[in-house]
């Protein structure tokens, strides 16, 4: 094809690329499609933004200093409140999706900033986003993916910040992150005190886990839970509409056809395999509502899921959870719901860096070499199918990357010992959880003592202290932003009388 020609397709074949072929799971488009609605939220048009865009030069391997490789890494910089050179510094640390200017405006470095006069900046971990080294998402590149390696980014980025900003060497630096940038945030103040002052690690899973089946049992409680318009009933009716739509899946042709309209499903659901995927799709709905419960940006909350389930006695529960794709489907502009396995799999093998939200190909890397984190319906009380098992998912790291079952399972111990899982033995790390939130069993949830302090929120959500305060928060919520404010004022003041302590 003729350059010209080939410029001229290119837009649209990237349209027919984002289209209905994309399978990526639901659960991540809700958490991309909150995470956009919150950093636009608030948005000041015409006024110039305060954040700025700069890039590091890091290394591919910093573990071998023969390799002379090297990379750009994205940061954003918000200079606005800074008063001084030994100001204290907040730095967001970026985690398996994009970062953008709202990265070093919001959350707790940007709301926090102006009454500290604190420095902000936010770093794009490798390999998502921008920060996507030469040669791209091959797996021959993917070896130079993994926490450590963000971690020794963090910590490169501090010296090289350091000296662009002329920022003190007695600066405090206070890292903070959600999810698995939270556990960066921890990590870094971890294994490199002598740079990270402090951190705060909201809904940090921090230990890694092969067979997440309790991520079930949370959802199963939160749905029950009447504090977030949750109910047994509507725990039930879960349930309920999952059995039907299962069995109705195993009865033949007619019956498939008939559920593949009735659920909007892309393709159809005669093979096992495309049933899985597709009841994986919606177990992801129902998980997304219990685990963004009552944020902004959000389609369907558990009052909301609970509110259509229940709505028509006549019509069973079946019918209430067609209402609620219909909802997401509508909200996330999305014509149908993706039904293919085949269709999964080709987009993790896919080796294309997509610019923009989370990087699914990169991050399934890191579950199948760090984490685990497969959430299975094993526990009695989880209310969906039992056909996702640990054993599908780990034949997915197999499929797409050529690694073990045995491999994935031997790496989940190592990270484990490498960073201590839910006993880290760091000092100042607070951890921020949401008993709502799934993931909050995998973090800590204790303070493990006096330096290392742990807030359970109830009724509270993932990593909703990060998200700006709503009138409607929860007072659980409202106290615990107010906790993490007066945390990190002990904190810097500590740094001000003892500088040099570790
Ligand atoms: C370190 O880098 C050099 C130069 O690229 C390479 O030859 C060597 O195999 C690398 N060592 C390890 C352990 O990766
Ligand atoms: C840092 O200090 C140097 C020398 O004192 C100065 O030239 C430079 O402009 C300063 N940079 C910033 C970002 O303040
Ligand atoms: C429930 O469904 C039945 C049958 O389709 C319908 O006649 C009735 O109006 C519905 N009720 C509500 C409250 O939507």
């Amino acid at each position: 094809m003729a350059p010209a020609a080939a410029l001229l397709m290119g837009p649209l074949l990237l349209a027919s690329l984002w289209g209905v072929s994309t399978a990526r799971s639901l659960l991540s488009r809700l958490g991309d499609h909150v995470q956009e609605v919150q950093a636009r939220l608030g948005q000041r048009l015409g006024e110039p933004s305060p954040a700025k865009v700069g890039w590091l030069w890091q290394p591919l391997d910093p573990f071998n200093s023969s390799d002379q490789r090297s990379f750009l890494q994205r940061y954003w910089v918000n200079t606005r409140h800074w008063r001084s050179p030994d100001g204290p510094v907040f730095l967001h640390i970026g985690g398996e999706s994009s970062l953008g200017p709202s990265s070093v405006l919001k959350g707790h470095p940007g709301t926090l900033a102006p009454h500290w006069g604190a420095l902000v900046v936010s770093l794009e971990h490798r390999f998502y986003g921008r920060s996507v080294p030469p040669g791209g998402l091959d797996i021959a590149q993917l070896r130079f993916l993994s926490s450590r390696h963000a971690l020794a980014d963090v910590a490169s980025a501090c010296v090289h910040l350091s000296r662009i900003y002329n920022i003190s060497a007695s600066s405090p630096w206070i890292g903070f992150g959600g999810s698995y940038a939270g556990s960066l945030a921890a990590w870094a103040r971890l294994k490199y005190p002598h740079l990270i002052w402090a951190a705060v690690a909201s809904s940090a899973p921090v230990q890694a886990q092969l067979d997440f089946s309790s991520y079930n049992q949370v959802v199963s409680r939160s749905l029950a839970d009447p504090a977030v318009g949750g109910s047994p009933q509507c725990q039930r009716a879960v349930a309920q509409a999952f059995s039907e739509l299962d069995h109705g899946l195993s009865e033949g042709k007619e019956t498939q056809a008939a559920l593949q309209s009735e659920v909007r499903a892309c393709g159809p659901l005669e093979i096992p395999e495309d049933q899985a995927e597709l009841l994986e799709q919606l177990e992801g709905l129902v998980g997304g509502a219990v685990q963004y419960d009552q944020q902004v940006g959000v389609p369907l909350d558990v009052r909301g899921l609970c509110h259509l389930i229940l709505a028509n006695q006549t019509k069973g529960p079946l019918s209430g959870l067609e209402d609620a794709i219909q909802l997401v489907l509508h909200t996330l502009d999305l014509p149908c719901l993706p039904s293919s396995k085949a269709g999964a799999v080709a987009e993790l093998k896919d080796t294309s860096p997509q610019a923009v939200g989370v990087g699914s190909r990169q991050w399934f890397y890191q579950t199948c070499t760090e984490f685990g984190y497969y959430i299975t319906c094993k526990d009695p009380s989880c209310p969906f199918s039992r056909r996702r098992t640990l054993s599908a998912q780990l034949q997915l790291c197999t499929q797409v990357f050529g690694l073990s079952p045995a491999s994935v399972t031997e790496a989940v111990t190592r990270t484990n010992t490498y960073y201590g899982g839910q006993s880290p033995g760091a000092t100042r790390v607070l951890f921020v959880n949401g008993d709502i939130d799934p993931w909050h069993v995998l973090s800590v949830r204790q303070a493990l003592g006096p330096s290392e302090s742990a807030m359970l929120l109830r009724g509270t959500s993932h990593c909703s202290d990060m998200a700006p305060p709503q009138p409607s928060d929860p007072l659980s919520l409202q106290r615990g932003r107010w906790k993490i404010a007066q945390q990190l004022m002990m904190w810097l003041q500590e740094a001000k009388v003892n500088p040099g302590s570790p």
